[in-house]
């Protein structure tokens, strides 16, 4: 960034002496706003594009804008381009080179506009391309959930309440759990791009401006369904950048819960999953280590993401119409929060495929949990005993498995006979993991049976 010895022209006309050296740093937001640079040269071609069509630029002016911006596109591209912190932000340096090189016609292009509807314009179009890329990922790491499910349909693994032993479940089941968080999130994301995408742009500085404008072509020539209705409003609006990390707070949320999981099922305690060694780092000091670290940093920057949504809400809180400098405040929480959702989602579209069930230690898992004892329970229930009783024999069942160191189904039937003798050979059909997963055969169930079926919903859901 350099300081050049330019110095900023839009309002000198009023000024008696330059801006203070501290306070040019200070309010300048160049320094992060330049990466709206594409969006703010779309919008003023737009924007020029508009003035001629109503005949406040001529036709000659009009090509030697759109033709400055496009070279102006090329420098900025080819890292060629000087932001000048002197020069405040993107639209005043992208104005000033344009002004540059095409001369008179280049101060003719903020006609009829203000930064203020400028920026606001500049900021849902960008969003509005970072929205796309991000369901794009979502829906890969979706993908690749339904795959793993799909692959995990029969392993038996430990369902878990307080995080202790509950009941059997299917692995695939438990992924699928972790893809209905995602739809959700996707659900979400697509709200916020409907609703954000209305053209601010002719709000002008906030009462809208003295020219024939057309809002509704600007609107249709950047892609908006149509121009927003109220112009003061529209300066001072930033709801689509709250209700985007809203979006990001959440879908965060669910990566971290899918993280402790992971974190905990890699541990030599669990030993559920192994993820490969690309996923994960070693100790400099522990030679035994391999830690989780992509999970567990995913689950460090949901903290991130949270803290930018209470930004952005305290930013807005108490703001009087319209546009106040306080809103360029903005940009900096949303753009780290688009950067680490797509990197967490990176991060968890790549690793999910690769996660490899440990079959073994999952089943020995469930079975030494007496996650079975329902079962038993509702085993009982058929053959005629009331609930609550059926709960006492379960439990004093298991007291004695704990006591022995057996599963039920490890029990012969002698031994069950001791607590009901309505047990009988039939029993053993229950107490297998198999018996109790399959059992639970109807929608949102974790019978491999219904996994499958649930998967390929959900692939045609997804459109794939
Ligand atoms: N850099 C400013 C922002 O990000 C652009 C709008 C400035 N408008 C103004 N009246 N100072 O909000």
């Amino acid at each position: 960034m350099s300081d050049s010895e330019q110095k900023n022209q839009s309002w000198g006309g009023r000024f008696s002496e330059p801006t203070d050296a501290f306070v040019e740093r200070f309010t300048a937001s160049v320094g992060f706003d330049h990466r709206l640079y594409q969006q703010d040269i779309n919008g003023s071609i737009a924007h020029a594009t508009m003035l001629a069509k109503v005949g406040v630029l001529t036709e000659p002016e009009l090509k030697a804008i759109t033709e400055g911006l496009e070279a102006v596109r090329e420098d900025i591209e080819a890292g060629r381009f000087q932001w000048s912190v002197a020069l405040e932000d993107v639209h005043m340096n992208i104005e000033a080179a344009l002004t540059e090189r095409i001369g008179i016609a280049g101060k003719k292009l903020h006609t009829g506009r203000s930064r203020n509807d400028q920026v606001a314009t500049d900021i849902r179009l960008y969003l509005r391309d970072q929205i796309d890329l991000i369901a794009a990922e979502l829906t890969r790491l979706q993908t690749g959930l339904l795959d793993l499910a799909e692959r995990e349909a029969d392993t038996i693994m430990p369902g878990f309440t307080h995080l202790q032993s509950a009941q059997p479940v299917t692995f695939g089941h438990h992924l699928l759990a972790w893809f209905e968080m995602l739809t959700r999130d996707a659900g979400r994301l697509q709200d916020c791009r409907a609703r954000l995408n209305q053209s601010p742009l002719g709000a002008a500085a906030l009462a809208g401006t003295t020219y024939p404008i057309d809002r509704a072509m600007t609107a249709e020539l950047l892609g908006f369904d149509k121009p927003t209705e109220n112009s003061l409003d529209s300066v001072s609006d930033r709801d689509f950048a709250i209700e985007f990390c809203a979006f990001a707070s959440i879908l965060l949320t669910h990566l971290s819960r899918a993280s402790e999981e992971l974190i905990l099922w890699t541990s030599a305690q669990f030993g559920f999953i192994d993820l490969p060694d690309r996923f994960c780092t070693g100790s400099s000091i522990m030679p035994q280590k391999k830690n989780p670290d992509v999970p567990e940093l995913v689950r460090g920057k949901t903290g991130r993401v949270n803290g930018h949504l209470v930004s952005l809400l305290t930013l807005m809180k108490s703001q009087p119409l319209a546009y106040n400098k306080d809103n360029q405040e903005d940009k900096e929480p949303l753009f780290d929060t688009v950067d680490t959702v797509k990197d967490c989602l990176r991060a968890f579209a790549d690793m999910v495929p690769a996660i490899q069930a440990r079959r073994d230690n999952m089943y020995q898992a469930a079975k030494s949990g007496f996650s079975t004892a329902t079962d038993l329970a509702d085993y009982l229930v058929r053959k005629g005993t009331p609930f609550r009783d059926a709960h006492e024999v379960v439990g004093k069942s298991v007291a004695y498995g704990i006591e022995s160191g057996k599963d039920l189904s490890e029990m012969s039937l002698d031994e069950l006979r001791q607590f009901s003798n309505v047990i009988e050979q039939d029993v053993f059909d229950v107490l297998t993991l198999e018996g109790s997963v399959a059992a639970r055969d109807h929608i949102g169930g974790t019978a491999p049976a219904q996994v499958r079926a649930a998967v390929s919903r959900a692939r045609r859901a997804l459109g794939g």
